[in-house]
């Protein structure tokens, strides 16, 4: 299909708001990584490692199909990979004792669905300490029709591999969920970076009201909320914001 067969909703979205024009998000990752130093690092969706290269640290990646296709390990004191879903991680591993110490950096980045980020997340703070970072990929959709849990083939073959889906309802959950998070989304090309901190490993509100949470994001519509009201209730800032050692350091440290 070419950009002429899309229908007339994809393309008034597609032409009223633009791609995010921000830093890309490789090198967003590399200013946390730089500028942190975490000693270790988690990532969930690995495929073919550009994100896991960026870490020095200790990493622990999973994803159930890696797709590798370059020098992931580098300078790694320990890279280890498990090749199974998220939830079997979890249910399998204590990430604690893997790194023998809590995750520093965090990177989630597996399947974009929005309960399954939400796991992700709850089952990942588990493992952190209150000033550790979480990044959540994806959750700031440029264009109604990418931002579904099914994506149309049109989209899919103008954007290949590239589905945000439905994460961006998981961001809404947290903020309402979980006001004692820190967050920062920042505006990171393609489709937006979430910087969450002041995490509290303790919490069990997540999966205590798992279920509830999950009908209510699933009550979430894109249309009714608009694009531009999404960017406006999520506090979309530029990657300017964290663009010096300095300027991270106001709102991250480890
Ligand atoms: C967008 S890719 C990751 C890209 C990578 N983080 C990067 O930036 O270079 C998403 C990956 O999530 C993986 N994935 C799918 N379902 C998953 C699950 N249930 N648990 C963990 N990873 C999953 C896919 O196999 C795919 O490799």
């Amino acid at each position: 299909m070419t950009a002429t067969s899309l229908s007339t909703d994809e393309e008034r979205h597609r032409v009223s708001v633009p791609d995010l024009e921000g830093t890309h998000y490789f090198t967003v990752l590399r200013w946390l990584h730089e500028r942190l130093a975490p000693a270790s690092y988690f990532e969930i969706g690995t495929s073919s490692g550009a994100s896991l290269s960026i870490a020095n640290c200790a990493s622990v990646a999973v994803d159930p199909r890696f797709d590798l296709n370059q020098d992931v390990i580098g300078r790694k004191p320990f890279c280890a990979f498990y090749q199974i879903p998220s939830d079997a991680f979890f249910r399998r591993y204590d990430l604690t004792r893997i790194f023998d110490g809590p995750v520093d950096l965090a990177f989630l980045d597996g399947l974009h669905l929005c309960e399954f980020l939400l796991r992700d997340f709850s089952n990942t703070e588990r493992h952190c300490r209150r000033n550790s970072v979480i990044v959540l990929h994806d959750c700031v959709p440029v264009e109604m029709a990418i931002a579904s849990r099914t994506p149309s083939p049109t989209v899919e073959a103008h954007r290949k591999d590239w589905r945000p889906g439905d994460v961006w309802r998981t961001l809404l959950a947290l903020r309402k969920h979980r006001p004692d998070l820190a967050f920062t989304v920042v505006d990171s090309h393609p489709t937006g970076l979430v910087l969450i901190t002041n995490l509290c490993p303790q919490s069990t509100i997540l999966s205590d009201d798992y279920t509830a949470i999950v009908r209510e994001m699933m009550s979430l519509s894109l249309e009714e909320i608009g694009i531009e009201g999404l960017f406006s209730t999520i506090n979309l800032e530029p990657t300017a914001v964290i663009d010096t050692p300095e300027k991270l350091s106001q709102r991250f440290w480890l």
